[in-house]
Formats: C-alpha cells, sequence, structure tokens
C-alpha cells in the first residue's frame, strides 16, 4: 500500500475529564483532567506514527483549538496539512471518564469553515496526494454545511483512482455505498442503522456482510466493542477476539483499529495477522485513559491473546 492521507473536517480538542461515577442533577468533582487531539483522522494518523508508519494528515482547523490541534500533530511527528483559519474555532469535545471504565462523550457541533477553506483544502489535496494512494474519510462532519462533502472531494481528486476508506456512519456511509469505498468499517450500531434491524449476534453480523457483498466494496470491517470483529473479503469472512482486559477509556478504539488494519495491510500481512494486530492495537487503546494512542509493547503482548480465525470460506 502507499501513502496513507486521513482527512478530518471537523478536528477537536478533547477535554478528558476523569470523574469517580457521572451522577446527574448534581455537581460532578473533576478528579483529573487530560487534554488530547479529537478527530477520527487525526486519531488514525497518530496511531500509525505509533506503528512507526508515516501518514498525511489533512482537514481545517480554527482559531487556538486548531492551532493546538496542529501543533500537536506536529509534535507527534505526523505530517499537518491543515488549512488554518483564526477567524473561526476548532470545537471542543468533552469526555467523562468514570472510574469503572464508563465514557460519556458530549461533542459540540463544530463552527461551519467558509467556503474559501474547503475549496483551498481540495486544492491542498489535488496538489500532495499521489495516484492509488490511500485516502481515510472519517468521522464527524456536522460542521460542514454540505452533507455531500465527501462526493464533492473524491470528484475533485477522480481521476487519482485512490482506495478510499470510509469510517463513518448514517447518511455518509449510505451515500458511500455506490462510490464504492475500497474499505468501510462501521460498528455494530453504524451497520444496524444502515441496514435498517438490530443486529445482535456473530452471527446477524455474518449475515449482514454477506449481504453487503452485492457492492463492490474490497473489505468490510466490523467492530464489535469487546465482542471484536468481522471482517469480510472476496476471500471469505475472518473474526477476531480479543482477551479480557480492563478497560478504561473505549472512546477512540475504533480509530485505533482502522489504524492497525491499514498497517498490516500496507505491509502486506496475512488477512488475519493484520486483523490479529488491530484488534491488539484496539485492546491496548481501551485500556489507555486517553482517547488516541496505545502503548506498543502492550499491543505486542496482546497480539498473542487475540483469537483471529477465518469462519467461512468465499
Ligand atoms: N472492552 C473492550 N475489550 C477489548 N477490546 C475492545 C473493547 N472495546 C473495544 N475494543 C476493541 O476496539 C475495536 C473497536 O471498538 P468499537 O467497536 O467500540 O469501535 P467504535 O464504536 O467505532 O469506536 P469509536 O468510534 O469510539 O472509535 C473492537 O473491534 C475491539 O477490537
Ligand atoms: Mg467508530
Amino acid at each position: 500500500m502507499k501513502m496513507i492521507n486521513t482527512l478530518t473536517l471537523n478536528p477537536a480538542v478533547d477535554k478528558i475529564l476523569h470523574l469517580e461515577a457521572l451522577q446527574k442533577n448534581t455537581t460532578n468533582r473533576v478528579l483529573r483532567t487530560d487534554t488530547a487531539v479529537g478527530g477520527k483522522g487525526t486519531h488514525v494518523s497518530m496511531n500509525l506514527r505509533l506503528m512507526g508508519r508515516a501518514s498525511r494528515a489533512f482537514g481545517l482547523a480554527g482559531g487556538a483549538g486548531g492551532r493546538y490541534v496542529i501543533d500537536s500533530l506536529t509534535r507527534w511527528g505526523v505530517e499537518p496539512h491543515f488549512i488554518y483559519n483564526p477567524g473561526w474555532e476548532s470545537r471542543t469535545n468533552y469526555l467523562l471518564v468514570e472510574e469503572d471504565g464508563q465514557c460519556t462523550l458530549i461533542a459540540e457541533k463544530g463552527e461551519s469553515p467558509p467556503e474559501k477553506d474547503i475549496a483551498a483544502l481540495i486544492k491542498k489535496m489535488e496538489s500532495l496526494i499521489g495516484p492509488g494512494e490511500t485516502l481515510v474519510l472519517s468521522g464527524d462532519i456536522s460542521n460542514c454545511p454540505d452533507p455531500l462533502i465527501y462526493n464533492r472531494m473524491l470528484a475533485a481528486l477522480r481521476e487519482k483512482e485512490l482506495k478510499v476508506v470510509l469510517d463513518a456512519g448514517g447518511e455518509t456511509l449510505r451515500e458511500a455505498l455506490a462510490w464504492p469505498p475500497y474499505l468501510i468499517k462501521p460498528n455494530l450500531d453504524e451497520l444496524s442503522a444502515l441496514l435498517g434491524r438490530t443486529l445482535r449476534s456473530v452471527d446477524d453480523v455474518v449475515e449482514a456482510v454477506q449481504e453487503l457483498s452485492r457492492y463492490q466494496i474490497e473489505i468490510i470491517a466490523v467492530t464489535l466493542g469487546s465482542a471484536g470483529a468481522v471482517l469480510r473479503t472476496e476471500a471469505g469472512i475472518y473474526q477476531a477476539t480479543p482477551p479480557a482486559i480492563k478497560v478504561k477509556n473505549t472512546i477512540g478504539c475504533g480509530d485505533s483499529f482502522l489504524a492497525g488494519l491499514l498497517h498490516g495491510l500496507a505491509e502486506s500481512w496475512p488477512l488475519e495477522r493484520a486483523l490479529q494486530w488491530a484488534t491488539a492495537v484496539s485492546a491496548a487503546s481501551a485500556e489507555s485513559a486517553l482517547s488516541v494512542g496505545f502503548e506498543a509493547g502492550r499491543a505486542e503482548a496482546l497480539m498473542q491473546h487475540v483469537k483471529a480465525k477465518k469462519i467461512l470460506g468465499a
């Protein structure tokens, strides 16, 4: 796999507030506060960096929050290619993490960036991204007035024949089936919403990904939280199960899973191994209190305890 590019149109400053236990209608005392970069694309780039892999992080950033995002990416060793504008403010998200590992995300919608910033970003992407490279489109675009903004960007980049990876739900995912992307990574809720029915078991998920085989999506990776993941390619259906761990913060596990999977694919590992690594990395990230990052040694150790196998042939 060639260079991986990520896109974050609505990055954030993640304020992680550690509480004993969240209680409504009363004052909650914060035990400790952490601050981290927020936004799924940036998280994929940062997690790839922890695996020793370079990527380009594209996006839009505004005001002091946006400056924090860009400076943090640089400190992490990620190449930031953001259109920065002091005239609007990137959002702040609040992550409430309780001592028993429960997490609640309170996400601002985010200010809308001006049209000229969007146009400048598309130009930048056209000039830097090479043919056949990977482009990861992820996360929340609730700040963008145009809900089909990804379609517009991909139209501008069509000639590059990019491998498009989509980590999104709702309308964005539904619209994308027609492109179609190279890889999608819905979680259980996103896949249930796409199919219009509640999926509960691994068998339900297997049936669902088989239904989606009529779209030309090369890899469908469905993440199932503590139950692991199910992955479908033309070669068959695979399942991975993580070991039991002590959870600290599961927000952002989807991003570390995706980074792990993309790294494995880029290294041309067999699918079972790539899936095993993705599962190990995301479990290690669930064990970390922050919303981005994981301990590399811990991911290597967990890898020995992740079960990954093909459960159905082509
Ligand atoms: N409690 C857990 N124990 C072990 N692994 C976990 C746990 N929660 C998540 N994971 C790992 O993280 C992966 C992604 O988790 P999940 O399905 O919750 O993603 P997500 O809902 O897309 O998360 P987000 O969008 O917040 O990043 C899972 O496939 C699994 O490998
Ligand atoms: Mg997710």
